[in-house]
C-alpha cells in the first residue's frame, strides 16, 4: 500500500498555474480605463478633460451635477466630462448604487447617465437614516426595480442577475480603487486636466466654472490667433470703406450722366 503520493512537478505547476490566474483575473490594471464617458459628440483631443467623482447617493455630488450639465452645453466639444464613481463607506448603499450604474452601462451604455441621474433624484430614499430598518436585500431589490424602469421592464432578469455576477462586483470595486489611487476621498471632487480643483467635497456652480474655464481657454488661443482676429477686423474695415468709395465713385458718374 502507499501512502500520499507527493505531489508530482506538474501537479505542483498545475496548482501554481490556476492560483496565479485566479489572481490575476481579479488584477489591476483593468483591461478598460475606468469612467463613463458623457455625451456622444465627436472627442476633440485638444478639450479641456473635466474628471468627476461622483457618489450617487451623496447629496453635495447630486447638487454639482445641474451645473456640470450647463457647462458641458455652454462649451459643447471644448470641454469633455468623464465621471468616476466614488462609493463613500459612510454611505450605507453608496456601493450597490455605484454597482447600479456599472450594470445599466453593461447593458445599456446609453442609459448609464440616466441612471446616476435616477439616483441623484431619489436618492433620498437610500439615506443611512431612511434604511436603517431595512435588510440589504430589500434595498437592491428597490434599485433593480428602478434601474429596471430606467432601462425598459424587459430589462428586469438581465439587471438582478447582474447583481449575482462577479464582474459588476470587480468593476465598482475598480472605480473606488481608481479615486484612492488618484487621492480622492471626498465627493463631488474635480480634476481640470488632471489636476485637482481645491474645495473638494462641495459643488462648484456655473458662475465658478466659468471663471476657471473661460481664463483656460483664454489662455489656449495662441497669439497668432489673436492676430489673425486682428487683421480679419482691419480687413473688414477696409473692405467697408472700398465699398463706400465704390458707391461715390457710382454717384458721380451717375451725375455727371445725368448733367449732359
Ligand atoms: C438604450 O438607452 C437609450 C437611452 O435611454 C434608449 O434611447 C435606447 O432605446 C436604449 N436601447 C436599448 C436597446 O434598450
Ligand atoms: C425603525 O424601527 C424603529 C423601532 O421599531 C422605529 O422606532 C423607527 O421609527 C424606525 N425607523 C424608520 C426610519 O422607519
Amino acid at each position: 500500500m502507499q501512502g500520499a503520493k507527493p505531489m508530482t512537478p506538474i501537479l505542483q505547476s498545475t496548482l501554481l498555474f490556476i492560483f496565479v490566474c485566479s489572481v490575476c483575473a481579479q488584477s489591476l490594471p483593468p483591461s478598460k480605463p475606468d469612467g463613463f464617458v458623457y455625451g456622444t459628440h465627436l472627442i476633440d483631443r485638444d478639450s479641456i478633460l473635466i474628471e468627476a467623482f461622483l457618489d450617487p447617493v451623496c447629496p453635495d455630488s447630486r447638487d454639482a451635477w445641474p451645473p456640470l450639465k450647463q457647462v458641458l452645453e455652454h462649451y459643447g466639444s471644448r470641454v469633455r466630462l468623464v465621471v468616476h464613481l466614488l462609493p463613500l463607506p459612510y454611505h450605507d448603499h453608496a456601493f450597490v448604487s455605484s454597482r447600479a450604474i456599472h450594470i445599466v452601462n453593461n447593458l445599456n451604455s446609453s442609459a448609464t447617465f440616466k441612471m446616476l441621474e435616477w439616483f441623484f433624484k431619489h436618492q433620498e430614499k437610500f439615506y443611512n437614516a431612511q434604511t436603517r430598518n431595512l435588510s440589504r436585500n430589500f434595498v437592491v431589490n428597490e434599485i433593480v426595480k428602478s434601474a429596471a424602469k430606467v432601462l425598459g421592464r424587459s430589462y428586469y432578469g438581465a439587471v438582478e442577475s447582474g447583481f449575482n455576477d462577479r464582474k459588476t462586483d470587480l468593476k465598482t470595486r475598480v472605480s473606488f480603487k481608481f479615486s484612492a489611487l488618484r487621492g480622492v476621498y471626498g465627493t463631488p471632487t474635480f480634476f481640470i486636466n488632471g489636476f485637482v480643483l481645491p474645495d473638494a467635497g462641495n459643488s462648484v456652480d456655473f458662475s465658478g466654472w466659468k471663471t476657471i474655464l473661460d481664463q483656460l481657454i483664454d489662455k489656449k488661443r495662441p497669439k497668432e490667433e489673436n492676430l489673425h482676429f486682428f487683421l480679419d477686423l482691419v480687413a473688414w474695415e477696409f473692405g467697408f470703406v472700398l465699398e463706400r468709395v465704390k458707391l461715390f465713385l457710382l454717384f458721380d458718374i451717375v451725375v455727371k450722366f445725368s448733367d449732359m
